[in-house]
């Protein structure tokens, strides 16, 4: 079946020719059977000739409850009718001011909300508020900021300052404020067991503090682990430590939750249960569930109260976008964490979590799987080649009668199979709805396990 929407358009045809792509190369795109999604049913997303995909990861790991979550649509519908968009530009808005009361609930220690529209740009308010406190009091010296190797926060120019993923953005160097940027420590993993920060690498960190303490204003890092510059979950104890370093070095810390928070780990807050209270902490992705692009940055008083003056002393934030505090991405975020308490999300993703990881044991015995990272619901299972000593890379599969990136096939063959799923370089993350039920959550799980059989099995006769 071809679905022409009202106005007669091949819509296949017409993504081909006319929309670019996010990290994509086009022309590979061009050449590929690509999918428009028309609708979305409970986890599945349906596309233009009526296949079903099970959305493996999450709609890029925002979304919570599936795709028609009737709670959520319903709080956006009554909000429309009410008021579609008013301004926080000189105005309140009922929404705005209702999440805010409740994001700070939620997130304690915090105590004021600025509004935006996706996690860059929260990081970006992050980064704004960090270097203007130190100005407002009076310390303009403090202008360098700290981050982690292999962090990613975003595609913003201070977004991508601080966490600057040389493989992707090589190309905007010049534009970017370069940060300096610490070694990040080696990854917790299950498989095999790996946990801790060695001695060396402690003393490492504090030299480096003590060395920028007086220029540095702030250290960004992601809270509990970093996912899209390489999956890497912290080792227990490194995050309380870097929080305890910032206050020894009076050094602000800047936590971004954009892809962590809100249950992605198994916990509500992850600074909370890493027992590491940020200066300044960011919310997006999860914060609405999927049904309307919002985020937040929080901060302590004591920085809300640097900004605090008589007008003409210029000390207010400079930071704001149309659509800041936007009424219907607010409204759903309400409805969104409503739902969280009343259906006891946490308890679901802990009791997921735990299947999760014993499931991960089946893939361990395999050639091809270099390692195996967990904690909540984001797994990352790594392909590699692990006979012999020195692990060699799969790079390319053979496969298709040519050679192939082994990324590009596992997506190709998942979608063959009714799951969307989508890899980071030569790692599997698995990044499911937080909600997902665990029928759907086991043939997410069938499907990569199988692909990576046939991974294997390319290897082996290549
Ligand atoms: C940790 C982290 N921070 C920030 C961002 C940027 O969020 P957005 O894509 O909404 O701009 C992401 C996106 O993946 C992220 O993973």
């Amino acid at each position: 079946m071809l679905f022409l929407n009202l106005i007669g358009l091949d819509l296949k045809k017409a993504d081909k020719l006319f929309v670019w792509h996010p990290y994509t190369q086009m022309e590979d795109w061009r050449k590929w059977n690509n999918r428009v999604i028309v609708r979305g049913d409970g986890f599945y997303l349906i596309d233009s000739e009526g296949n079903r995909y099970l959305d493996g990861c999450a709609s890029m790991w925002c979304n919570v409850w599936g795709h028609s979550r009737k709670e959520i649509m319903n709080s956006v519908i009554r909000q429309v009718q009410r008021l579609q968009h008013s301004t926080l530009f000189g105005l309140g808005n009922q929404p705005a001011t209702e999440l805010a009361e409740m994001l700070l609930k939620v997130a304690r220690k915090m105590d004021h909300v600025f509004y935006s529209d996706n996690g860059s740009a929260a990081i970006e308010v992050a980064l704004k508020m960090a270097l203007q406190y130190w100005r407002n009091k009076g310390n303009s010296k403090k202008k360098r900021f700290i981050s982690l190797e292999n962090a990613y926060h975003g595609d913003t120019v201070g977004a991508m300052s601080v966490g600057y993923v040389p493989n992707y953005f090589r190309p905007y160097k010049p534009m970017l404020r370069l940060s300096t940027r610490i070694r990040t420590p080696e990854p917790r993993t299950i498989l095999p067991k790996c946990n801790g920060i060695s001695h060396d690498y402690i003393e490492k960190i504090e030299r480096a503090f003590s060395a920028y303490s007086s220029e540095c204003c702030a250290f960004v890092m992601e809270s509990g682990a970093q996912i899209a510059g390489g999956v890497n979950i912290y080792p227990t104890g490194f995050q309380k430590m870097i929080a305890k370093l910032c206050q020894k070095y009076d050094i602000l810390l800047i936590l971004d939750e954009v892809a962590t928070g809100f249950g992605r780990l198994g916990n509500m807050v992850e600074y909370l249960a890493q027992g590491s209270i940020p200066d300044i902490v960011c919310f997006g992705k999860a914060l609405t569930g999927g049904y309307s692009p919002l985020a937040a940055t929080l901060c302590r008083s004591q920085i809300y109260s640097s900004f605090l003056s008589d007008y003409l002393e210029s000390k207010h934030f400079r930071h704001g976008h149309t659509y800041t505090g936007h009424p219907l991405g607010c409204s759903a975020a309400i409805a969104n964490l409503r739902l969280y308490k009343k259906q006891n999300l946490l308890s679901k993703i802990r009791k997921n979590s735990t299947y999760l990881r014993n499931r991960l044991k089946e893939i361990w015995e395999s050639p091809v799987i270099g390692s195996v990272g967990h904690k909540g619901l984001l797994a990352a299972v790594q392909l590699e080649d692990k006979r012999g000593k020195k692990r060699i890379p799969i790079e390319k599969l053979n496969v298709y009668g040519k050679q192939v990136r082994s990324n590009y096939y596992l997506t190709q063959e998942a979608l063959k199979r009714g799951v969307f799923i989508r890899g980071l370089g030569n790692t599997i993350v698995i990044i499911p709805p937080l909600a997902i039920d665990r029928e759907d959550f086991g043939h997410l799980l069938d499907v990569i396990f199988e692909l990576v059989g046939k991974v294997e099995a390319y290897h082996s006769n290549p």
